[in-house]
Formats: structure tokens, sequence, C-alpha cells
């Protein structure tokens, strides 16, 4: 991608393996910065809108602390029932009358596809926060900067990604980001929530070796790191079918007794019950530290996509 200014976040594909090492630069730069002081001055006089479709705590959240940590504004268009959405408008009228006020926009919306369409009606940056079962490649930037931080590397990591797999949209942009590292990657699901064929096919046209399987165990035991997910109960039409598989791969203090050797565990959150509370002790357990991390990773992305530092 090269130069951020001014450009559209949308897919965890549209990332060089110079764009991530320039990101976690700029990230632990805010990292540090934030320790000294609570706020800066960079994003001064600009303004960060929120237009969240679906429902949000983290990313949106974060996003408005990190404009806010950088001196910026944010509005935010609220819950879809108080805004015109409610009344029938469009996401590209709605998108164009919110680029006369924002100079640049984050939104989460449940169709695929519907960041593109927000992005091509507006010519100010737009940030994908999650399309449907698609992509969410924000979060993807922020889990491997929290892999960076707690692995130390980036490189030769055998990862195990458990869950739903099919409809989980920060696996499926992880995955584009963790493909420039070759990292060997367990995908670890009921088969029902398997991860979509073409994208297992493309990261092994890239020479990935990646291997399916229901035993998180064996797979847990072989990984450097486990990245947990929640089954999307919002995405299946037949709920009796999330009631099948829903449960099915759990990690507990006794999953954790069991393991030959000390796991670095994330998951993106929220989490229902696929990492037991008794899980939250255990020094590898990172996901609230992955949380803390997205503030400086979206600081970073929003100096560099409003053009503030390279
Ligand atoms: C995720 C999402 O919305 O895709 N949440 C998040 O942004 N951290 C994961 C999920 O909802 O399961």
């Amino acid at each position: 991608m090269g130069n951020f200014k001014g450009k559209d976040i949308l897919h965890g594909n549209q990332f060089s393996k110079k764009d991530i090492d320039t990101l976690i630069k700029n990230a632990s730069y805010f990292e540090k910065e934030l320790k000294k002081k609570k706020s800066l001055n960079l994003l001064k006089g600009k303004i960060l809108a929120t237009l969240f479709f679906e429902p949000s705590t983290r990313t949106r959240l974060s996003f408005e602390a990190a404009m806010q940590r950088l001196g910026g504004g944010v509005i935010s268009m609220g819950s879809v029932e108080s805004s015109s959405v409610a009344k029938g408008e469009t996401l590209v009228d709605t998108v164009r009358t919110v680029s006369q006020y924002a100079d640049v926009i984050v939104v989460r919306h449940p169709r695929l596809g519907s960041a593109k369409e927000a992005a091509d009606a507006t010519p100010i940056p737009v940030i994908n926060a999650g399309d449907g079962a698609g992509q969410h490649p924000t979060q993807a930037l922020l889990d491997i900067y929290t892999i960076h931080k707690e692995l130390g590397s980036l490189k030769n990591l055998t990862i195990s990604l458990v869950g739903d797999l099919k409809n989980g949209r920060t696996v499926h942009a992880l995955v584009e980001l963790l493909s420039l590292f070759q990292s060997k990657l367990y995908f670890v699901s009921p088969g029902l929530l398997r991860m979509p064929e073409e994208i297992t096919a493309n990261l092994k046209g890239k020479g990935m070796k990646i291997v399916e399987t229901e035993d998180m165990m064996e797979a847990a035991d072989a990984s450097d790191l486990v990245y947990m997910t929640r089954v999307q109960k919002e995405r299946f039409s037949d709920l009796s079918e999330y009631e099948r598989v829903k449960g099915s791969l759990i990690i507990d203090g006794e999953f954790l007794k069991r393991l030959k050797k000390k796991i670095t565990i994330l998951h993106p959150l929220p989490r229902v019950d696929e990492i037991r509370p008794d899980v939250d002790p255990y020094p590898g357990a990172a996901y609230f530290r992955q949380v803390r991390n997205g503030v400086f990773v979206r600081m970073a992305l929003l100096a560099m996509v409003l053009g503030r530092i390279p």
C-alpha cells in the first residue's frame, strides 16, 4: 500500500510487510508517548465520524479514544434507530452526508462489501470496522501488533485459529496478514464452521502450511499462540444449528493444566463461554492487553490515513 495518506482501509490483503513494520513502529511510538502524557495534538482540527450499523464496544470506543488522544474530534451516528437510516436512508446517502462533516469515516455494517460501497461514495478515507462476515482489517492489525509484542517476533510462528472460522471476520482479515510472515496455521473448528474454502485455497497457493482439525488440544500443543473466537450467532439463519455448534470448543483451567507448555491466548472479544473466566489469571492470557493495544494501533492508523505521519 505504501503511503497510507488518504487511503481507505478495507481488507487485510491490502498491506505489505513494510506497511506492517511501519504501523508497528508508529503504534509503539504512540504507546510510549501515551505513557508520558495523556494526550497529543497531532490531529487537532480533524474530525472522525463513526457509523455503526451493528453492535460494538471495543472497536467504536477505541477509535473514538484514539482520535481524542490525538487531539481530534469525534462525531457519531449513534444507534440505527435514532438515525435517518430508520427512515430508509441508504448507506451511500448516509456516507455522502457524513463526509460533509468529517475528515475520516469508520463504518461497521452487516452487509458483505458494504465498506467498499461506502468508500466508493466519498473521497475521504473510509475505514472498515467489519462488513458482515467479510473483513475486519483494523482488528487484524491490532492482533498482529499484540502478537509481535507478546512473542517478540512475527517470524516462524505456529498459530491455532479456533472457533467460528466460517463467519468470523477477524480471522478472515488476520490470516491475510499472517500470510506475509509464512506462519504455520491450525484451523480448529466444528465441520459446520470451517474456514471458507476459497480463503484456505488462496493461503495454500501462497505456500502456507495449513492443518484443519477439530482437535484443539493437539493444535494448541503444537502452537505458540491460540486465537479463540466467538461463534457468530447473528450470522446463523437457523438458530438450531447455532445451538448444535455453540460451546463445542472451550478453553478452561482444566485445558490449561493438560497443555504441554505455556502458550499465548488471544481473543478479539466479546467472549461468550469459549474462554472461561478461570483462564484470565493465566500469564499467557493476553486478551485484555490486546484490547489496550487497539488504541495505539488505531492512533497510528488515523494519523497515517490523515497524512500527519508517514
Ligand atoms: C469482533 C467483531 O465484531 O467482528 N469484535 C471486535 O471487533 N473486537 C468479534 C466478534 O464479534 O466476535
